[in-house]
């Protein structure tokens, strides 16, 4: 696992946006590079770059397809809480990426179980994720992936916790109860089965969150720690999420990317 740590939340949005960028300019077709994207606030940053990037000319996502990681059950596209409103808000609205290679999971589907097994299965036909792109929760939950979610898990259906439904309750008038109770989710396996995992952890509330994923064990508490057995998963953050790692964990991390540059 790489562990990129970035003075500030601007500077780790910048160096994200940076090495997506270049893997998709290094990616060569015909089959479309895909990309795995979150929502909620971490990503914000990521977002503002890459259209800048876009519209200065220096990427272009003609040639990408995007797989969001989650949404909630009960909300439509114009509910402006609903993930698909935030993407086009936030993203695609801005970018040159065709409506056609975008795909969201349907929280209104009539059948959860069929709409999410349709989206694995339009995953593995495009030859799999090249790239998802994460947050995390301040459980270290990955997209829904609740604690206590199986590491091997597959989209699906998911009950949110009540932490979660709190934290979230921002964006609901700050009521909880607001907060749909039941999201679809892509799984922990379907993000550790992409080829590469890029995940931003930001902030002094993410700091125990980004402690238990790169010190702690591997374990369903905790579902960010599965990145730990994935081959290519890098962490970007920013000083003030690295509050409770040890001292010596930073300062490795620091050293190996420092020599990596040389
Ligand atoms: C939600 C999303 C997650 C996201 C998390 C953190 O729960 N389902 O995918 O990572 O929020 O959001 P934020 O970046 O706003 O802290």
């Amino acid at each position: 696992m790489r562990v990129v740590i970035q003075e500030n939340y601007e500077k780790m949005s910048i160096w994200a946006a940076e090495h997506i960028v270049c893997a998709i300019n290094s990616h060569r077709g015909p089959r479309p590079f895909v990309l795995g994207l979150p929502t909620g606030s971490s990503p914000l940053g990521v977002y503002k770059k890459l259209i800048e990037m876009n519209k200065a000319g220096k990427v272009s996502f003609k040639n990408v397809v995007t797989f969001n990681m989650d949404e909630y059950v009960g909300l439509d596209h114009d509910h402006d809480q609903s993930y698909w409103y935030f993407m086009h808000e936030n993203f695609f609205n801005h970018i040159d990426l065709p409506e056609r290679n975008i795909n969201m999971l349907n929280g209104m589907a009539e059948d959860p179980e069929k709409e999410c097994a349709d989206y694995e299965r339009k995953i593995a036909l495009l030859g799999g994720i090249d790239l998802f792109m994460g947050g995390i929760g301040v459980d270290g939950h990955i997209a829904f992936n609740e604690p206590f979610t199986s590491l091997n898990s597959r989209t699906g259906l998911r009950t949110l916790t009540t932490d979660t439904r709190i934290v979230n309750s921002r964006f609901f008038g700050n009521d909880p109860e607001k907060v749909p109770a039941y999201a679809l989710s892509v799984g922990v396996g379907t993000v550790t089965d992409s080829k590469e995992v890029l995940i931003l952890i930001n902030g002094h509330s993410k700091a125990r969150a980004l402690a238990q994923t790169v010190e702690g064990g591997v374990s369903q508490m905790w579902t960010c720690s599965a990145l730990q057995l994935h081959k290519n998963a890098i962490i970007a953050c920013d000083e003030a999420a690295c509050g409770e790692l040890k001292v010596d964990t930073y300062k490795y991390f620091l050293d190996v990317e420092k020599s990596e540059r040389i």
